[in-house]
């Protein structure tokens, strides 16, 4: 018999594998870069005006690519001004290479590093229970609201931390993306964790809406190629399929009709388009600024 399905963050080395095959197959880094690239610098033109030391914040930083590349711009804007760096990190082996990937890298001098080995809401409740609630330039959080389970009370939380003049950066996929729709179809048949769940930008803006915080909503385009998918026994095509149904071994556990269904699915127009003969899923980001 065989076995039955279950979510990939529960295999977190399977996880992490097929996180690192999708960043690889997909333009999520370079999308983030662009818009890091062309946008970063007008959004933090003013965040450390007047301070001796800014102060930033990452919320599930991984392995700290992105992060060194936001540190690049701050240090840009703000040339020789002291920087903070604390990042909020629930999983000790993205810490371990966050480290290695700032050890081998210059121009970090006046930057002083420190990592959290906790999640958003141990944080939370280790300041508050410290009475420690320091306030931040910048704090980011890219890519990671999916696994944080009080959204609402998180953003209003960590809104609450913001200095004069701060913003918060979060990255998730847009509600035009194939994600939002491969989830309203076939989320309620894939297993589900109460580690993650199905959010998209439009999710968030609608909570922003509710509690009253103001925003800037910006989309680039972004796109998955899949096209591993649909070669039988293919390994990157596996565990490609594996991320995008967050479920650990789809291929040879998903019930053969939800199988069919999904491969089916994801060559249409709805979720990918075909070019050159490859097959790219639509990953478009949504980047939401937010004021203090
Ligand atoms: C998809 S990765 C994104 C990493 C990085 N920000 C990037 O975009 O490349 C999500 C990260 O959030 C971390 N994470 C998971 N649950 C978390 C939580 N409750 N609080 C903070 N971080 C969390 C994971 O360990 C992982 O490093």
């Amino acid at each position: 018999m065989a076995s039955p399905m279950r979510s990939l963050v529960s295999d977190y080395s399977r996880y992490v594998e097929s996180f690192r095959r999708f960043l690889n197959n997909s333009t999520e880094h370079q999308c983030m870069q662009e818009f890091l690239d062309n946008k970063l610098p007008g959004i933090i033109a003013r965040i450390g005006d007047k301070k001796s030391e800014i102060k930033i914040l990452s919320i599930g930083g991984g392995a700290g690519e992105i992060d060194l590349h936001i540190l690049s711009k701050v240090q840009a804007q703000y040339p020789g001004v002291p920087i903070k760096n604390e990042v909020v990190e629930p999983n000790a082996e993205q810490i371990a290479k966050y480290k290695e990937v700032v050890a081998k890298s210059s121009n970090l001098e006046n930057i002083k590093f420190a990592w959290h080995k906790e999640t958003a809401s141990e944080y939370k409740n280790r300041i508050m229970e410290k009475k420690e609630l320091h306030k931040w330039d910048f704090i980011h959080m890219i890519q990671m609201l999916y696994y944080v389970k009080d959204i609402p009370a998180t953003l209003k939380f960590f809104h609450s931390l913001l200095a004069t003049n701060a913003k918060i950066l979060i990255i998730v996929v847009s509600g035009t993306s194939g994600w939002d729709k491969l989830w309203k179809k076939y989320g309620s048949r894939l297993p589900r964790d109460d580690l993650c769940q199905y959010i998209t930008a439009t999710d968030l803006t609608q909570m922003m809406d509710n509690l009253g915080i103001k925003y800037e909503c910006h989309d680039l385009p972004s796109t998955m190629d899949i096209s591993d998918c649909f070669i039988d026994g293919n390994e990157n095509g596996a565990l490609l399929l594996d991320f995008l149904t967050e479920t650990c071994n789809f291929n040879t556990t998903a019930p053969p009709d939800l199988k069919a269904e999904i491969m089916k699915a994801l060559q249409e127009p709805e979720f990918s388009v075909k070019k050159d003969g490859k097959v790219l899923f639509n990953n478009n980001l949504s980047f939401i600024v937010v004021e203090a």
